[in-house]
């Protein structure tokens, strides 16, 4: 079936991560044309550079730096036209989980600087090619976490953040319209995902199990059951009157395992 993303310029960020990658990968299949990011490592990108010479383009971006965003979006414009599609993807969560009462303002600052404010930035400059060069479908992505929804204990930073991508979904929804008559906003929610951010987490048996017991279908998504979720919104054969909505790509997850039986201590 053709979903009509040939031909199509989408900016991902975070390409080089482990979700980044593989949907990447999956535009690239459909004919889309991309623009890449990475932060600190190029290494996974590189070979798919190879691949497809003329299909990608690789930016180094700090997404916490406007100036950065910026050159960004005026190098992918150079290269391939309007940015049609953005998928606002790059993230960073701490490996150590902290304590409210123990968190740095630097930590909390950092987190949001790079997941709400990076995303912020990069929704900015996307809506301004959008002015640029005008037409009018566009779709914009946005990539939260169940966490925003569930909460999670001790990185109360990360699922605020991630929160957050709700109230930019509701809002840019009613702004895109304005510039692109049939622009779409919308929010992919993965779940436990095993890539290099949940590595640690479900390498240790007891979390992992923890993690199953929350979700119906008994396992963690892989990298291509998010991009699938990303694919979806991004065409407009199949999302083309879809916006402002949320998909979760968890499995069917209810929230958290808070205590497990040996911690909780009930009264006669
Ligand atoms: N994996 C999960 O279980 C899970 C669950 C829920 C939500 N998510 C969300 O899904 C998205 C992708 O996660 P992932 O698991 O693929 O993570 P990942 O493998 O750690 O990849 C994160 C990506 O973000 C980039 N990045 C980090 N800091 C950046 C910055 N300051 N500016 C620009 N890019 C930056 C990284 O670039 P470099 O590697 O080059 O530094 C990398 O490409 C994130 O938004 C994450 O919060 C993941």
């Amino acid at each position: 079936m053709d979903i009509g993303l040939s031909g199509k310029h989408v900016i991902i960020t975070g390409a080089s991560g482990g979700i980044g990658i593989e949907t990447t990968k999956m535009f690239l299949a459909e004919g889309a044309r991309v623009t890449g990011t990475y932060n600190h490592s190029m290494k996974a990108l590189e070979s798919l550079g190879k691949t497809w010479p003329d299909q990608l383009l690789i930016i180094k971006t700090d997404q916490t730096k406007e100036s950065n965003v910026e050159s960004l979006f005026r190098k992918a414009n150079e290269r391939f036209g309007r940015v049609d599609i953005l998928v606002a993807n790059a993230g960073i969560a701490n490996h150590e989980g902290t304590a409210i009462q123990d968190m740095s303002l630097e930590q909390w600052k950092a987190t949001l600087s790079v997941n709400l404010t990076g995303t912020f930035l990069c929704a900015k400059h996307f809506f301004v090619n959008l002015e640029k060069y005008k037409d009018d479908i566009a779709s914009l992505i946005l990539i939260g976490s169940t966490a925003g929804f569930f909460g999670e204990a001790w990185y109360s930073d990360y699922s605020a953040s991630k929160a957050g991508m709700h109230g930019l979904m509701m809002s840019l929804k009613n702004e895109i319209t304005h510039i692109a008559t049939k622009g779409r906003v919308n929010l992919v929610n993965p779940g436990w995902t095993l890539t290099p951010m949940a590595e640690e987490a479900l390498e240790d048996k007891e979390m992992v199990s923890k993690i199953l017991q929350t979700i119906p279908m008994r396992k963690t998504a892989t990298p291509q059951d998010i991009g699938s979720a990303i694919l979806y919104f991004a065409s407009d054969v199949l999302a083309g009157h879809v916006s402002g909505e949320t998909i979760n790509v968890a499995g069917g997850m209810e929230g958290r395992v808070l205590f497990t039986p040996g911690e909780i201590e009930l009264s006669d």
